[in-house]
């Protein structure tokens, strides 16, 4: 898919790009970026909405995977930016991303990651709960700001996911509760506010979600509520952001809709909505993470040591592992892979590929069907592109890996390796007396 093919010389080729020249060049593991599928997500997200007619912002959900290279191609591509944290936030200024575009969420923002954001004026901060309500309001008076708000609600939708990865449902740590008047309490405190503006609500209801009903209960619930509000307090929700989850196709085993269907359909629901209650269209954002980048990012890796067990299973070790893909580890999440320097090699066995980490639970794939893979042939993961650099770590001190970006017969190296030098570079010695 996307702009991945096998070459003339049998070889994996992303972006113009031969992996096997990657490896060479960068060593393994390596993260490679399709940025063409990429741009292709983005414009698709874009495009829909402006078929539609629709007030739109697509903001990518930068947890997702984030660096400044990264923020730059969604400036590129015109859209927003979610940050969930001073990080983030801090990669988009240094990417020089336009503030007004940038959106602020989480749970339990610190006084100085709200302070960080009004003091850049970024464009929306998506307010949590009663707690960051008011440090949002002192913070305001202080600076002599008015920020700009939506209020995240949660609706009481349990999608169809991973329990992990659902937050929509009632017993959520997230947002305000919008059946037991905790919403209500929160719209018309946000209203009295002089130093809040309140542009309307946010929901999200998981991540990796296969088709729009889990969208469609949460915008109906949500409308019935716009509707007492109007009457009560005379509000108004100029924008409605119906937060990311789009899911994507890790194995065939997967069943997607395409990403501009879910905008489609949500688009419909949420005009009829407005219709049915006599309601001004609001704009509507979304905010797509995975489906923007998963499927654009490929893992390479060196294969290394062989285990068989007779009769039960063959290990097949790579150098890598939970400490760039925790994700086979946290969620059982599953994932194909084939071998990059030898796509069209007849399949030969089933083998269950290892990491290299010091944990039973670090297995990348289990029963994978192979030819007989030798020690240094390449393994290429697909769709490692969202929550896989993002989430990595440095268990057992190993150094995370580089992110090359390909596109158009150029890679381009846009985070490097890092080094062992790295890997202590903020430990103190015993000797050395430090205060703070
Ligand atoms: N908006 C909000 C408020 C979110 O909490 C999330 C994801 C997104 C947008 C983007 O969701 P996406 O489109 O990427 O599904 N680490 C997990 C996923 C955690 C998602 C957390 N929130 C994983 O690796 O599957």
């Amino acid at each position: 898919h996307g702009t991945s093919r096998i070459n003339k010389n049998g070889h994996l080729e992303i972006g113009g790009v031969d992996t096997v020249e990657i490896v060479e060049q960068f060593g393994t593991p390596v993260y490679v970026y399709d940025i063409a599928l990429i741009r292709e997500r983005a414009r698709g997200f874009k495009e829909t909405f402006d078929r539609l007619g629709i007030n739109a912002q697509v903001a990518y959900a930068s947890k997702a995977f984030s660096t400044v290279a990264m923020v730059q191609l969604v400036d590129q591509e015109g859209l927003s930016l979610d940050v969930v944290s001073g990080g983030e936030l801090y990669t988009a200024l240094a990417a020089d991303f336009p503030v007004e575009r940038i959106h602020f969420h989480g749970n339990n923002k610190s006084l100085e990651e709200l302070e960080m954001a009004i003091e850049h004026q970024i464009g929306c901060i998506v307010v949590d709960n009663f707690y960051e309500l008011e440090l949002l309001t002192s913070v305001c008076e202080m600076k002599q700001a008015k920020a700009k708000i939506l209020l995240r609600v949660t609706p009481g939708i349990e999608a169809h996911t991973h329990d992990y990865i659902l937050t929509g449902q009632e017993d959520s740590k997230f947002g305000f509760d919008l059946q037991n008047g905790q919403a209500a309490s929160a719209v018309k405190m946000a209203l009295e506010s002089n130093h809040l503006d309140l542009l309307g609500l946010h929901c999200h209801i998981g991540s990796q979600i296969f088709d729009t009903t889990g969208f469609i209960l949460a915008a109906r619930k949500i409308f019935t509520k716009l509707n007492e509000w109007k009457n009560e307090f005379g509000f108004e929700s100029t924008v409605l952001n119906l937060g990311g989850g789009f899911g994507i196709r890790y194995t065939k085993e997967d069943d997607p809709i395409a990403p501009s269907q879910y905008v489609e359909e949500i688009i419909k629901e949420v005009k009829a909505q407005a219709n049915a209650f006599s309601m001004t269209v609001p704009e509507i954002w979304i905010e797509p993470g995975r489906s923007l980048v998963g499927d654009a990012g490929t893992t390479l890796y060196k294969i290394g040591s062989r285990k068989d067990v007779p009769n039960v299973r063959k290990y097949l070790a790579v150098d890598g592992g939970m400490s760039d893909n925790i994700r086979p580890a946290l969620y059982e999440a599953k994932y194909e892979a084939i071998l990059a320097n030898r796509p069209l090699d007849e399949v030969e066995e089933t083998v269950s590929i290892a990491g290299k980490c010091c944990e039973s639970g670090d297995m990348l794939i289990w029963d994978l069907p192979l030819p007989k893979a030798e020690n240094n042939d390449i393994l290429a993961v697909f769709c490692t592109g969202a929550y896989g650099y993002s989430m990595a770590n440095n268990y057992n001190r190993i150094p995370r890996p580089p992110v090359v970006f390909v596109e158009n017969g150029l890679a381009h190296l846009v985070v490097r390796r890092e080094t062992f030098e790295d890997i202590v570079r903020f430990d103190l010695s015993l000797s050395q007396k430090v205060n703070n």
